[in-house]
Parts: C-alpha cells; structure tokens; sequence
C-alpha cells in the first residue's frame, strides 16, 4: 500500500480496480485492513480506497486529538490527489462519524453514503468522560488491554474464533497513541442528527443484527431521516463487514448498481 504526504502526516492508502469509486473509512481500534475482504469482493467491478487515519494503521505520526474534521480534511486531500471526483463513501461505526464529517465539507463529492454499524447522535457527557478515560488507559495498558475491552463489544455471539483472532490481530497493529487521539477526536464530535436531514445524495443503512453498540433501532431511525431503507446483516455483530463480508460487500455492490452512470471517468490523472 502507498504513502502520500498530506500536511506533516504520512498518509497509508490503498486504490485498486476500475470502474465507479467507493472509498471505505474503518471502524475504531481498526485501520484499512479491516476492509481487506470488501476490497477483495468489490475492486473486481469498482475503484475500491482505503486509508489509515492519522496515527492507526500505518499513517503517522499521531495527532494529540484527532478530529472527524481533520480526517475528513485528509480524506478529501487524498481523493483531490487522487483525482476522485464523485464517489460512494461508506464508513463503519467511527467511519461513518469520518463520513458525515466528509459530507459536511465536500457534499458535491458523494455519490452515494454508505452508513454502517453506526450513530449521527453526539456522546453523552458520562460517554465523552469514558473516552479520555480510555484514552488514558491505552496508554498505560497497551493494545493488548485495547483488544481486551473491545472485541466483546466488537464481535456478535456468533463470531468464530477466526473472525475473533482477526480483529486481535488488526487491533495490535495499532500504536496506544493513535487509539488515545482517536478517542478524544470521537469525544468531540459534534452532533450530526441535523445534517441527516439535509443529506442530497442516495443513501443506504448497513446494520449487524446482533450489534449492541449501534443497536439496530438506532440504524431504523437513521435511515427514517434519510429516507432510505436498512439493510440488515443476520447474525453478525458491530463488524458485520467482517463477520459476513459477502453479504456485506453484496449490499455495497446492489445499492452502487442502482446510482446513475458517474459524469466524469474515475482513473487519476497522469502523474
Ligand atoms: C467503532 O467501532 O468505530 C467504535 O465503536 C465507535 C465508537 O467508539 O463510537
């Protein structure tokens, strides 16, 4: 996977295949590797992109607090680089805050959003409270005690123990400083109830039905303020794009058939 300097951050990104664009922003304590399936599944029709959020993954260095705003701003300079004018953006749990925060910024940019396992409400006071406090505790505890937490909460009852040994495996990739600035930049996200509201383009809800996290009534009254339908992934928890990535991948791939014949072509330009 390449690098690209945006600011003073190196920025890990992935863009493979041919045809209309879907760039996939991944879930905390994740990075792009997450989506690896889906890149697989979805690059044989479609540009498929990825990226590492600043400090996850491998794009680096870490930020103290790092904002939705901030990795939509990288986002949207990594898109502009690549040459991307319109795509489908889909985001799971904090990819779909980094998507509604992309879509506040640069709404000509979407051609469709993709909103999985995840909420537009902001966190409670006690919720923002437990972010730093985890924060803090990444930092003494290390990955090992960042996987410990939240693969239960992750993971449906259903998970096997691949699955399982996967999302460890993806977790311990990350650095305790990049999870810490994640979670104080999710503290202090705004709320992006009333933007639902004003969402223009095609939109599509993915929920696990066994996510506790960003329950299924959460996705209902989501997709009830977009208009749009829910489509439910049975038997698999807040990773459902990991815990059935065909069925997943196969609502991304349905729902991008049904937008119009993008305007421009989606290749870069020549370097
Ligand atoms: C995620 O899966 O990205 C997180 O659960 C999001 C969050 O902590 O709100």
């Amino acid at each position: 996977m390449p690098n690209i300097r945006i600011g003073d951050t190196q920025l890990h990104y992935e863009d493979v295949g041919r045809g209309p664009a879907i760039f996939l922003l991944h879930a905390f304590p994740l990075h792009s590797g997450m989506w690896q399936p889906q890149v697989e599944l979805l690059s044989r029709e479609h540009r498929v992109i990825t990226m590492d959020y600043r400090g996850l993954g491998e794009s680096r260095p870490a930020p103290e607090v790092a904002t939705m705003e901030l990795l939509a701003a990288d986002a949207a300079e990594l898109l502009a680089r690549l040459g991307v004018v319109h795509a489908t953006v889909a985001g799971l749990s904090m990819g779909g805050y980094v998507a509604l925060a992309l879509y506040r910024r640069s709404p000509q940019l979407f051609r469709g959003l993709v909103l999985a396992d995840t909420k537009a409400g902001p966190d409670t006071a006690e919720g923002r409270d437990a972010r730093h406090k985890f924060a803090q505790d990444a930092v003494v505890n290390g990955m090992g005690w960042v996987a410990d937490q939240m693969i239960p909460k992750l993971l449906g009852p259903n998970a096997g123990p691949e699955v399982v040994r996967r999302v460890r495996a993806l977790i311990g990739e990350n650095g305790p400083a990049g999870v810490a600035a994640a979670q104080r930049g999710m503290a202090a996200r705004p709320d992006s109830e009333p933007l639902l509201k004003c969402v223009r383009c095609p939109s599509l809800v993915i929920v696990g039905s066994e996510d506790t996290l960003t329950p299924p009534a959460l996705s209902e009254a989501m997709a009830a303020t977009l208009q749009t339908r829910v489509a439910v992934i049975p038997g698999a928890g807040h990773l459902a794009n990991l815990e059935n990535p065909k069925l997943f991948a196969g609502e991304i791939a349905c729902f991008m058939a049904g937008l119009e014949t993008p305007r421009r072509s989606q290749r870069p330009p020549p370097q």
